[in-house]
């Protein structure tokens, strides 16, 4: 007899299969970044460098394009560029994962590469409920099912997931997304021996006043000295410049007390400006980098106005990008192993005044500013257009809305100045790295697909080197 995994499963290649050439012809198909073999993709999971090779899992719906019971899909790469379709790793179907085997993160153990990931059940009532639950794999490819290792502790509603696990001083702690029962977010704290039993020792951040009804995602780690907590925030209201996309990412800086099971921190600062990312997963990788990646998408934020869906697909993930603090302030810079993809220099110059130039749909501009500049407009292929203006402060991303073709906009400052920008387009994407990772732009870019005009307005005579590369797909 068929079990209900393997017809689930079955179920998934066959939609692969059926709308492999539909995909294949999307203009919008990207050329190097983890995107669904069909369906949608939302978070990244269980990143990990594992025996050498990085793996990244991801939340996967095959059958349509909008969310449900997801599955796990998951890629390979040795070298972070370059990367394999792997067989799917953990199926919904159990009882204790029946609607979907949500977002979590892997560890090494014992030999093994384990993954704690969310058990998201509706139960006879209609009523949510979550399980926290392990699967454990000998060759990183196969899973096996442990079933359920934590169930709702008390406090919390059943908007209760997305395990990320990590090792201190011979100990296991895990933060879990989390809302409180008076539906205020926050990170709840647990710590094991083993892997096995789980104590709650509380929150190790939220309730904060203002800061929304549903912290999802959470990531802590060390950096530099400090600890620093990532999440994804539910329910924000936007204040001006910041806060604009439908749910957000940030993090706090501080010192956790591992005792007390309490982060200190800060303020909670946006991780990324642009109008596409959320629930990012960072990992140590084997060369000791924090490394990160993002979705390239935002939950019940313009979905349904995608033109992929046409094309039996939604979303991707971001580049990888490894993670500074520098001066309490997260940098996020696209991992090194990106220059792999440069197959061709297309130009290098030092203007003074402005300029266009035709940009392949899979490429990499850089741009270096001598001094400071005044004012400076980059239109990439009449879709969107970057400014910044000294007078101001702001640097600014403008392109129409997904949703009604009205100009949308998301800013940030830099007190310092615009000094250096590191853009890299892929079919439908853009992702904007400016000073140095300080600040970073991710979004979708639909542009005509046969447009390929970059130009540069530049009302100053200061100078500017420009270089750009043809990227691989
Ligand atoms: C974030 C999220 C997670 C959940 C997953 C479900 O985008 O809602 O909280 O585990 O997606 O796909």
């Amino acid at each position: 007899m068929i079990t209900t995994e393997e017809k689930l499963r079955k179920q998934a290649y066959e939609a692969v299969e059926k709308y492999r050439d539909t995909v294949q012809k999307d203009p919008y198909r990207q050329g190097y970044h983890m995107m669904p073999p069909v369906g949608l993709l939302n978070d990244p999971n269980g990143w990990i460098q594992w025996r050498g090779t990085y793996h990244m899992f991801f939340q996967w719906m095959p059958f349509h394009t909008g969310h449900g019971a997801k599955f796990w899909g998951h890629y390979s790469s040795e070298n972070l560029v370059d990367w394999k379709l792997e067989p799917i790793a953990l199926t919904p179907s159990d009882w204790f994962d029946k609607n979907g085997c949500y977002s979590g993160s892997a560890i090494d153990h014992d030999d093994k590469l384990k993954v704690f990931y969310t058990g998201n059940v509706r139960n006879g009532h209609g009523e949510r409920e979550s399980y926290q639950c392990l699967a454990e794999s000998e060759n990183g490819i196969e899973f096996k099912k442990q079933g359920v290792k934590l169930e709702l502790p008390e406090g919390y509603s059943a908007h209760f997931r997305d395990p990320k696990v990590w090792e201190h001083e011979g100990k296991w702690y895990m933060v879990v997304g989390a809302q409180t029962l008076e539906n205020q977010g926050a990170v709840a704290f647990l710590e094991s021996d083993d892997l096995e039993s789980w104590t709650h020792k509380g929150e190790l951040a939220g309730p904060v006043e203002g800061l929304g009804y549903m912290w999802e995602c959470p990531d802590a780690f060390s950096l530099n000295g400090k600890d620093v907590l990532i999440f994804s925030p539910q329910g924000v209201e936007a204040q001006g410049i910041d806060f604009n996309n439908q749910y957000q990412t940030g993090y706090v800086v501080g010192k956790l007390d591992y005792e007390k099971g309490k982060l200190e921190h800060g303020v909670f600062n946006e991780l990324d400006r642009g109008f596409e990312f959320y629930a990012p997963q960072s990992m140590l990788d084997e060369k000791g980098r924090r490394l990160l990646v993002g979705w390239m998408g935002v939950p019940d934020q313009n979905e349904e106005h995608h033109p992929t869906i046409q094309h039996h697909w939604i979303h991707n993930l971001t580049l990888p990008r490894e993670l500074k603090l520098v001066e309490g302030e997260l940098y996020q810079l696209p991992v090194k192993e990106m220059e792999q993809l440069r197959e061709e220099k297309l130009f290098e110059e030092v203007v003074g005044a402005d300029l266009s130039h035709k940009l392949p749909r899979t490429s990499e501009l850089v741009m270096d500013v001598d001094g400071s500049l005044n004012q400076f407009e980059l239109q990439l292929f009449d879709y969107l257009k970057l400014s910044y203006s000294k007078e101001t402060g702001y640097f600014t991303m403008e392109r129409s809305s997904l949703a009604n073709g009205n100009t949308e906009s998301r800013s940030c400052r830099l007190i310092e100045g615009l000094q250096q920008m590191q853009v890299f387009i892929d079919h439908s994407s853009v992702e904007i790295f400016v000073n140095d990772g300080k600040e970073v732009f991710t979004s979708r870019m639909f542009a005509d697909p046969d447009e390929c005009m970059v130009k540069v307005v530049h009302k100053g005579k200061e100078r500017l080197k420009l270089t750009a590369w043809k990227l691989r797909n």
